[in-house]
């Protein structure tokens, strides 16, 4: 970790009712009010965004709220899909785009995630962009090459005001939802080429400033170690973000890497 920020996100995705949203989010503002140095965002499913909005300003709680997905026109005859508008007004402030389960299960081309991409950024929202290989993929020894190619799709075109709304999950496809974990050293090497493509396409100051999270079965007996690895600023969290426990844990463990290094914001 280093000066950046810790981001850890909670991906909820198609889970819960609306009684479990509730209480999960409740569960989450309390936990969170006694931790610092760091940003936690949670992805509830869209119609448990209301529910959990009223929730977190019950509890005057500073977790943000996320969608895991958006359309990107403003309104119109879209069938099923969701603005940014209809989003902000539940208070969201963080999108999930190009999430692996979006691009391989739900085909999401890269045109539209682009599309997504460069909606969420000029609306002034927290874009948490996903990339990574498949298991095919990196036994090709392709990993690099897919993640910059994934990276320089979605961001053509895209200028930066604020590096802090551009957020990178790594989220190798294997390791999601699997119990499989890349280990912190083969993360940070992604994570570190992940940054030189960030130099290349923007510039290196705001290389520096992006947060680039992990993603793919963070679980709190190994975040510790992937946070303390220079270039990992954070995660994103599947199945342990439905554990209140769990969860905690894993912030708990952003924060203290973040605190080890002494970096003050
Ligand atoms: P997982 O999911 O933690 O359950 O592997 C991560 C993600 O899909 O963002």
């Amino acid at each position: 970790m280093s000066a950046r920020l810790p981001f850890v996100g909670g991906n909820w995705k198609m889970n819960l009712d609306r009684n479990g949203a509730v209480a999960l989010s409740r569960a989450v503002a309390q936990d969170a009010r006694d931790l610092s140095e760091i940003e936690i965002a949670i992805y509830p499913a869209f119609v448990h965004l209301d529910a959990v909005n009223a929730t977190l300003a019950l509890a005057k709680s500073s977790v943000r709220i996320g969608a895991q997905d958006v359309y990107p026109a403003p309104d119109g005859a879209f069938t099923g899909e969701v603005s940014i508008a209809m989003l902000r007004d539940f208070g969201v402030s963080t999108v999930t785009v190009g999430h692996s389960e979006r691009r391989h299960v739900i085909r999401e081309s890269d045109e539209l995630i682009r599309e997504k991409t460069i909606a969420v950024l000029d609306a002034g929202m927290t874009c948490a962009l996903c990339v990574g290989e498949t298991l095919d993929q990196r036994e090709a020894n392709t990993t690099d090459a897919v993640n910059e190619a994934q990276l320089r799709s979605a961001l053509t075109s895209v200028t930066l005001n604020d590096h802090a709304s551009l957020v990178v999950a790594y989220e190798p496809v294997w390791a999601i939802g699997t119990g499989r974990t890349a280990t912190p050293d083969d993360a940070q090497d992604a994570h570190a080429k992940i940054r030189a493509v960030l130099a290349d396409v923007f510039d290196s100051s705001a290389a520096e400033a992006i947060r680039i999270i992990y993603g793919g079965s963070v679980k709190p007996d190994n975040a510790p170690d992937l946070f303390r690895q220079p270039d990992i600023d954070g995660g994103l969290i599947g199945g342990a973000s439905l554990k209140p426990n769990d969860f905690l844990a894993i912030c708990a463990a952003a924060s203290d890497a973040r605190r080890a290094e002494g970096v003050s914001t």
